[in-house]
């Protein structure tokens, strides 16, 4: 592909795993570029628990900001972690949250695009205007999908309305979260029931409750896991990998 990715990662219902797929694909990501995840779920944003992040700056504070100063530089709002993934992280306060107007949020989103990194819009469940604004600059949908049935018919309802609004279907990437869930359905029956192949399966494992909760994902603390390279062979179809990655390369994006 062309040109950084902007990916959208969304899910009708809440709980899916947007949040947890999102930081294992930045985390994958900053092995070969330098991710920005820009945190949409605006009222109860986990993008910051997901990297054990301290931000110093949130996305209400980049929305003044950016009001106050016009086109100057804004990138010291991110908050960078030792991967190399920079996140803005969503508002500490729901009611700061609240008053956020959904423009000056996209202008925010435009300018770190405007960067030329590949960027990751976390997202709330539903189709709240800003995840439809995510949807409007996304190169690239991530649509997580657990193993549950009301999780497929949401799926399937949400690119059915996607083919209605005349959005490219083809940059869909179905996820199938929980794959391996005894209780859930089977990765096939997803597949069918949604009407697209996966492009990823994530198993359910306990790394990654365990990664969400300790702040530093999967693709983090172990890339050559299986669930490591399982996210790697997707990151590698959505961005331009160098041709070596060697270890000088690597050692030197350990440096501040
Ligand atoms: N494949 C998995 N295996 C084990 N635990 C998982 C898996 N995917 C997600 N979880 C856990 O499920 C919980 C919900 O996941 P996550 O926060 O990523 O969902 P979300 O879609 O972002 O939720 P919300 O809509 O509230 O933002 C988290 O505790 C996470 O660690
Ligand atoms: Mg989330």
């Amino acid at each position: 592909m062309t040109g950084a990715p902007i990916l959208a990662v969304v899910s009708p219902k809440g709980g899916n795993g947007k949040t947890t797929v999102c930081a294992n694909l930045a985390a994958s990501m900053a092995r070969y570029s330098d991710p920005v995840v820009i945190d949409l779920d605006v009222h109860f944003g986990d993008v910051e628990y997901a990297f054990r992040l301290d931000p110093l700056y949130r996305l209400d504070d980049a929305v003044r900001l950016m009001a106050e100063g016009g086109d100057e530089d804004i990138s010291h709002v991110l908050t960078r972690h030792p991967t190399g993934v920079s996140a803005l992280c969503a508002p500490s306060d729901p009611v700061a949250a609240d008053r956020l107007d959904a423009d000056e949020v996209n202008r925010v989103v435009d300018y770190f695009i405007g960067l030329g990194r590949p960027v990751l819009l976390d997202t709330a469940g539903g189709i709240s205007e800003f995840t439809l604004a995510a949807m409007d600059r996304a190169t690239d949908y991530v649509i997580v999908c657990g193993t549950d049935v009301p999780s497929v018919q949401a799926a399937r309802k949400l690119i059915d309305t996607m083919s209605r609004l005349g959005m490219d279907l083809t940059r869909i990437h179905l996820v199938i979260n929980r794959s391996t869930s005894r209780s859930g359905l089977t990765p096939e029956y997803v597949e069918q029931a949604v009407g697209l192949r996966a492009s990823l399966a994530v198993p359910e494992h306990m790394s990654l409750t365990a990664g969400m909760n300790q702040g530093c994902p999967v693709t983090e603390s172990d890339p050559r896991s299986a669930i490591g390279q399982t996210f790697d062979r997707f990151v590698r179809t959505l961005i331009e990998v160098p041709e070596s990655d060697t270890l000088a390369e690597r050692l030197r994006k350990l440096l501040p």
